[in-house]
């Protein structure tokens, strides 16, 4: 945990934070067949890597087009994945489920007096639509994306739009992320970052505790 010193806004991750990645597969696991939870392992794993070697490589695409790619690789290697789910898969995760402490999770730094946001990788629509779609409207300051920053996380290019947007400097934001490499990414460019461990069994809230003790401006 870096100690910070004058959070003023609380910045969530997006996929695999606020919303269960999981849940699109799950929604339709019985049409993907008994390779589903492979299919959404490699998906995930394969959606990181793009982004990550897009990155290095200076070669930006919409995060919404490597999340296509990478399910297309997923299915056509998993074994036991049926392809004919894909349009479905694809529709599900624009509308992905918001895991069960989100509101909690927000409502508790706003209570805090702090300014809440997300700051994904997401295109801005897809990122407005899951937001949408899990009834969470209304419930943030503002909604971020790294789109236009030539970068996805962790490079410090895309923590850059979210403290523009509230125009502070880098310690007064703190990431929460289900995601340690995201975590890793903040921390390096400066913000504070809260690493909420295996998003299956740890409660977002557990994230108060530290958000707690940080000293707010
Ligand atoms: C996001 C990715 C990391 O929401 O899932 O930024």
């Amino acid at each position: 945990m870096t100690a910070a010193i004058r959070v003023s806004v609380v910045a969530f991750d997006a996929y695999g934070t606020l919303f269960d990645l999981a849940s699109a597969v799950r929604r339709h696991a019985d049409v993907v067949g008994p390779g589903a939870a492979t299919l959404a392992q490699t998906w995930r794993q394969k959606q990181l890597e793009y982004t990550w070697v897009r990155t290095l490589a200076g070669r930006i695409v919409p995060f919404w087009d490597v999340t296509v790619a990478a399910l297309d690789y997923a299915l056509a290697t998993v074994p036991h994945a049926n392809p004919m789910a894909r349009d479905a898969l694809l529709d599900a995760y624009r509308s992905l489920d918001a895991y069960a402490d989100a509101v909690d999770a927000i409502d508790g730094v706003l209570a805090r007096g702090m300014r809440v946001a997300i700051l994904s990788n997401g295109d801005p629509s897809m990122v407005a639509e899951a937001v949408r779609g899990a009834g969470l409207e209304g419930r943030f300051h503002a909604v971020v994306s790294v789109a236009g920053t030539g970068a996805f996380k962790v490079d410090p290019r895309a923590h850059r739009p979210v403290l523009q947007r509230f125009g502070i400097v880098a310690d007064e934001a703190c990431l929460v992320s289900g995601n340690r490499w995201d975590v890793a990414g903040a921390r390096a460019a400066g913000l504070s970052a809260i690493w909420v461990k295996d998003r299956k069994s740890t409660r977002l809230n557990s994230s108060h505790e530290w958000i707690s003790r940080m000293p707010s401006s």
